[in-house]
């Protein structure tokens, strides 16, 4: 009972024990085969330690006898002993070596790429493309088509930060300055979630990510529609709360396509009602959590560069009405 409880903590959608891809496959059949391995040597070494302590002592009044044949006969066991320990080191080596080329293959005719951001603390996400209208940019959510193999192209704008899907594959830095290629293959579809690896400052814990793999016609279809600018407000407060977000420093960081908000330090709101979850992870998407980021970002995520923008209720309201219909 208590080992199928155990287990089950192994399970979910952010546990590398739980592979849902063929990276992943590959990474939790070495943890299982080295972690028995181990096991099973730790057993053998207690065995061997606890053999001579329980065999009959040696009595006080018994002469110490030299013996050159037993002597030379523990010499053989010491250096057979040491013979294997060096071929399970080098064996295992070996293993991840062929695993590890394994992983490099994963990504071989990969048709898509993705260029992955990290900033404090949230992931900016775009989609590349040969045809340059085709090029997607959105934050936080990484839609892929399943089955197939995606290259992330992944890079910081500020500190490290290490981007890591348990069940899709293992974790790969993202460095300023530098591109880290990392390829994945979601198996089935499927909603997977993936959390900052590296100490990336207050916020760390509250940089999560999620992968959402679909079949190929739906993952084409998202695409197109995000690819879409954004939605005219459909009521009068909307209508209030898109003058009020143009009018206000909300332009400044955040990008709005169809609108002359274009900047680009913060998470393209594009079709942010079309996503998940708000702040990366922190809140789940809702007109109440909403309201509740722009209006105390500070509460929700001390320290994140989100700013405190004067508004009264009225306009509150109105650009939660605004936002909530950017799907
Ligand atoms: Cu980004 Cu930790």
């Amino acid at each position: 009972m208590a080992c199928v409880l155990f287990l089950q903590g192994c399970a979910g959608w952010q546990s590398a024990l739980d592979p849902k891809g063929p990276a992943a496959n590959e990474l939790a059949w070495l943890i299982w085969f080295f972690t028995a391995l181990c096991a099973l040597i730790w057993v053998l070494v207690m065995i061997a330690l606890a053999a001579p302590l329980l065999m009959r002592p040696r009595a006080p009044s018994e002469p110490l006898v030299l013996n050159a044949g037993a002597e030379h006969r523990k010499l053989r066991v010491v250096l057979i002993a040491v013979a294997m320990t060096v071929s399970v080191v080098v064996g295992l080596t070996l293993l991840s070596f062929f695993a590890n080329r394994t992983l490099a293959a994963i990504g071989s005719g990969a048709a898509l790429t993705i260029r992955v951001t990290g900033h404090q603390w949230w992931w900016e996400v775009r989609y590349e493309d040969a045809t340059p209208n085709r090029i997607l940019t959105t934050a936080n959510e990484i839609h892929i088509p399943a089955g197939e193999p995606v290259r992330l192209l992944l890079t910081s704008t500020d500190v490290i930060h290490s981007f890591w899907v348990p069940s899709l594959s293992g974790k790969l830095d993202l460095i300023p300055g530098r591109i880290n290629v990392l390829d994945i293959k979601a198996d089935k579809p499927g909603v997977y979630r993936g959390q900052c690896a590296e100490f990336c400052g207050a916020q760390h814990a509250n940089m999560g990510t999620f992968i959402i793999a679909e079949p190929r016609a739906r993952f084409d279809a998202w695409w197109n529609d995000q690819l879409r600018p954004a939605r005219s407000p459909a009521s009068g407060e909307a209508k209030t709360g898109e003058d009020l977000f143009l009018h206000r420093p909300c332009v400044m960081c955040h990008r709005i396509g169809g609108t002359p908000a274009g900047g680009t330090v913060a998470p393209d709101l594009t079709h942010i009602a079309s996503r998940r979850t708000l702040a990366a992870g922190t809140l789940t998407m809702s007109r109440g959590n909403l309201a509740a980021w722009i209006a105390d970002p500070q509460g929700v995520k001390p320290g994140a560069h989100m700013p405190v923008m004067e508004l009264n209720g009225d306009e509150l309201n109105a650009i939660v009405a605004y936002l909530e219909g950017l799907k």
